[in-house]
């Protein structure tokens, strides 16, 4: 493909070669196995299928100037999808086999990774699901742990250009004391409603509340939120949002460069205060936002057409450093060889 086709080839599935498998029965887990199908044959019965019991994960990798590939903070995404598992009474997949099971997908798929400077990247998901059959609510006794890759452009199609974020009251993603810091499909179904409605309505996504008050901001869609002002980075903590490695990542960098840094609950109207403005995750990387509608309020928030000077300097620092750009003094990619 053309540089110029990779931009425009947005946040879709794409079939690859081969995907990675990992069966867990009797208490332990298999071997890796690959496969080129992309079908699972699962009993009808199954726990995923019927109670929710799955989690994901998602990752990239990046082809970097010099041609080689590295994944970014895999371990990160491994000790994610145990916590997930916790969560949902679902075995510990082994970081260990995590990895090694990302670095085989990528491996056998390495000629899906888009080149260095079209702004596309490798997405990888990892995925467990409970596939032993239950009809009463109760965790498997099965499992099946899955890596599939496919190239893709970024989440919102507006690459880095600002998007608009609504509020609505109407709507939870999760329940305060629900499953929203663990990455389950049940999350995501509660959030598909919502989603498209604010597509729907030219939004990029919908930012949350917290469930309880509505009083404070949660996350947006699929990202996590942030707020700059005064030299500080803000973002909120809150018991229902998944705690994303890219903000984790961004954190580290503005402390670097100097920010301030401040994980607390944010009140709405603390939007009124912010100077620049994002959405950030794998997919969504920063996307900087330029305003949030609050529909209820018939209330309005501007922070200008352009990214803003801070999240312009986040976002290339994190990007140099997943393209092999920049130096890595954190340790965070690994080099598929
Ligand atoms: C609900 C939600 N919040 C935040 C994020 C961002 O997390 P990460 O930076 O680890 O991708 C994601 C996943 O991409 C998500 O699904």
């Amino acid at each position: 493909m053309e540089i110029q086709d990779w931009k425009t080839i947005g946040f879709g599935y794409r079939k690859t070669n081969l995907n990675v498998r990992c069966y867990y029965k009797n208490g332990e887990w298999g071997e890796l196995q690959l496969s080129d199908s992309e079908y699972l044959n699962i009993h009808m019965a199954a726990t995923s299928l019927h109670y929710g019991q799955e989690a994901f994960e998602g990752l990239k990798a990046f082809k970097g100037k010099d041609g080689k590939v590295r994944v970014f903070r895999m371990d990160e995404n491994a000790k994610r999808m145990q916590h997930s598992s916790d969560g949902i009474l679902m075995p510990h997949v082994p970081i260990e086999t995590f990895k090694e099971a990302v670095k085989l997908a990528v491996k056998k798929n390495i000629e899906f990774v888009p080149p260095y400077g079209s702004g596309a990247s490798l997405y990888i998901r990892p995925l467990l699901i409970g596939v032993g059959p239950e009809i009463g609510v109760r965790p498997s006794q099965e499992y099946l742990f899955i890596v599939f890759v496919m190239p893709v452009g970024p989440y919102f199609p507006e690459g880095f250009k600002p998007t608009d974020l609504l509020i609505m009251r109407q709507f939870d993603r999760a329940a305060p004391l629900g499953t929203g810091k663990y990455k389950v499909g049940g999350n995501y179904a509660a959030s598909l409603t919502a989603g498209k409605k604010a597509k729907a309505e030219g939004y990029s996504a919908v930012l949350y509340l917290d469930a309880r008050e509505k009083k404070y901001l949660d996350e947006c869609g699929p990202a996590n939120f942030f707020g700059i002002k005064n030299n500080t980075y803000i973002t909120p903590k809150s018991e229902s949002i998944l705690p994303s490695i890219t903000n984790k990542s961004i954190i580290q960098i503005a402390e670097d460069m100097g920010l301030k840094v401040e994980r607390r609950q944010v009140p709405v109207e603390e939007l009124e205060t912010f100077e620049e403005v994002g959405a950030c995750g794998t997919a969504a990387v920063i996307s900087p936002i330029k305003r949030v509608y609050d529909a209820d309020e018939d209330k309005e928030y501007l922070y200008g057409n352009e990214p803003g000077t801070w999240s312009t300097k986040l976002y290339e620092k994190l990007r140099a450093i997943q393209d092999g750009d920049a130096p890595d003094p954190y340790g965070w990619v690994t080099v598929i060889e």
